[in-house]
């Protein structure tokens, strides 16, 4: 049996895990969802979803994989043989689909980064990235053509990047390097946030992003949103927290380590909302514009709206050079840790070397990316990241907190967290009965209703009309077929006999 690797300290863990949170679904994601819904009453569903089901899940995947000592499929064995299934399809279906496009988001990132430095978009960056950079304008979902070669060598450079810390092993590469991006990208973001915040117009940007819009919250769409931005921005569901936390040492604290998480994920994130905003209210300001008018939700808000503001800032080359390589490393400190959960899933099942691992997924993924590449790659990405989002990583959710509620019993991993919160006398005593009393409800009821209704609402608008009037066809294939490929691939592996340490269940 191979040795299982070890972070180095605590604080590594943590700056691990919290690059797997912050991502590009910080810092341009949940600007615009909370605009879109609501604005500053974002905030309450929003932290209702935190504390209802982000951090009880966060606590649950380290807690899991932290008292087991094993990746998703493993950890999931322990507790019943039948839902080893559930963790390999988790790692599968975000390595070898979520990872796909996100990885192509960031090689548009790198493109952006040194367009930034000569206004490459010119007076319309609009007609740029839709019809000159991405040339899929009109193009539908079939209209394949050909590759773009500037984003097909950007993709080959971050999976480069990706394979070169993950190769080096959980402290000698992962460690190593996120001691250094984490630091460069909080310090880049404060820059960033500042410089947007004294900018003209500022305010006025600042005033849309927080101003209540109450009529919003009795809708149930815009709780869907906030479950959905919590799962995707806290990486719960992908069976990273549950790898990760595998690596620590025994005497870790899972309680403060699940808060300081998510805590910290959720600040960076409505921190980046300031930045994002102000300099929308600057643009809007400079144009003569309403902030409505120059808010673009989704991609958009990246990759139009923001090289907009460049060519207006002064020094907005260094402005957009900065943004971009922002998103870059908040983008690449969260793939590298989805390529430890597969990774650390096949070293858990096949005993097999972490080079050959890490080097057969770098390739593969290399060609998987490139699916995302052509001039149909746009609608290939929205419609992936739409079913895997909405269904995938909720349907983990909810299972995970099935299983672990109601077949492991809660109580067990309570006490394993209970057993290293390095409280005394009544203090423990408090949190043992109250708060994490409060998880173990969360976790049976509160979280798998929540994220029911979340999956059931969106399958009945997905039965109304086809997501973004896509063709079916595209939502057959891509959507669903995508879905189903990674189920059966999962079967498959968790079908495969155990050449690793098999774990026995343990009930
Ligand atoms: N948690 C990562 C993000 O927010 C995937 O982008």
């Amino acid at each position: 049996m191979t040795k299982r690797s070890k972070w180095g300290t605590n604080l590594g863990f943590l700056l691990a895990a919290i690059g797997s949170a912050v991502g590009l679904g910080n810092i341009w994601r949940f600007p615009y969802v909370a605009y879109e819904n609501g604005g500053g009453a974002f905030l309450i569903p929003y932290f209702v979803a935190l504390f209802t089901a982000g951090i009880p899940i966060l606590m649950l995947e380290f807690a899991l994989g932290h008292h087991k000592e094993a990746s998703a499929p493993k950890a999931f064995r322990h507790i019943d043989r039948k839902w080893e299934w559930l963790g390999w399809w988790a790692v599968t279906f975000v390595l070898f689909g979520i990872s796909l496009y996100y990885i192509v988001i960031i090689g548009w990132c790198a493109n952006y980064m040194f367009f930034s430095l000569a206004n490459s978009w010119g007076s319309d960056p609009n007609t740029f990235f839709f019809e000159k950079f991405l040339a899929s304008s009109n193009s539908g979902v079939w209209d394949i053509n050909g590759f773009r070669w500037p984003i097909v060598i950007a993709v080959a450079v971050i999976w480069f990047i990706n394979w070169l810390i993950t190769y080096g092993g959980v402290e000698k590469g992962i460690e190593r390097a996120v001691k250094v991006m984490m630091p460069l990208l909080f310090v880049l973001t404060a820059l960033i946030i500042i410089w947007a915040l004294f900018l003209p117009g500022a305010t006025k940007g600042i005033k849309h992003y927080v101003t209540p819009d109450f009529n919003k919250i009795t809708d149930l769409k815009v709780w869907i949103a906030a479950y959905g931005q919590i799962f995707f921005s806290l990486s719960l569901g992908f069976g990273i927290m549950i790898a990760y936390s595998s690596y620590l040492s025994r005497d870790a604290n899972i309680f403060k380590n699940s808060l300081i998480v998510g805590f910290t994920n959720s600040f960076y994130e409505v921190c980046a909302g300031f930045g994002v905003f102000s300099i929308l209210g600057y643009m809007a300001t400079r144009q003569g514009r309403e902030i409505g008018e120059v808010v673009d939700s989704g991609i958009g808000l990246a990759f139009v709206a923001y090289p907009t503001a460049i060519s207006l800032l002064p020094h907005g080359n260094l402005f957009g050079f900065l943004f971009f390589l922002l998103l870059i490393i908040a983008g690449i400190s969260s793939t590298i840790s989805i390529i430890e959960a597969f990774t650390s899933a096949v070293m858990d099942k096949f005993e097999l070397s972490r080079r050959k691992v890490i080097t057969t997924i770098c390739i593969i993924g290399f060609f998987g990316s490139l699916a995302f590449t052509t001039n149909a790659g746009l609608s290939w990405l929205d419609i992936v990241d739409h079913f895997l989002n909405q269904y995938g990583l909720i349907t983990v959710g909810i299972v995970e907190a099935l299983i672990v509620g109601w077949l492991y019993r809660t109580d067990k991993l309570k006490a394993h967290i209970v057993s290293n919160l390095g409280l005394s006398g009544k203090r423990h005593k408090v949190f043992d009965y109250v708060i994490l009393q409060l998880w173990m409800y969360c976790i049976r009821f509160v979280t798998p209703i929540a994220l029911g209704i979340a999956i059931i609402h969106s399958l009945i608008r997905e039965f109304g009309e086809p997501y973004e009037g896509y063709p079916i066809s595209g939502i057959i294939v891509l959507g669903v077929g995508w879905i189903l490929v990674t189920h059966i691939f999962a079967f498959g592996l968790s079908g495969l006999p155990w050449r690793g340490d098999e774990p026995e269940e343990k009930k």
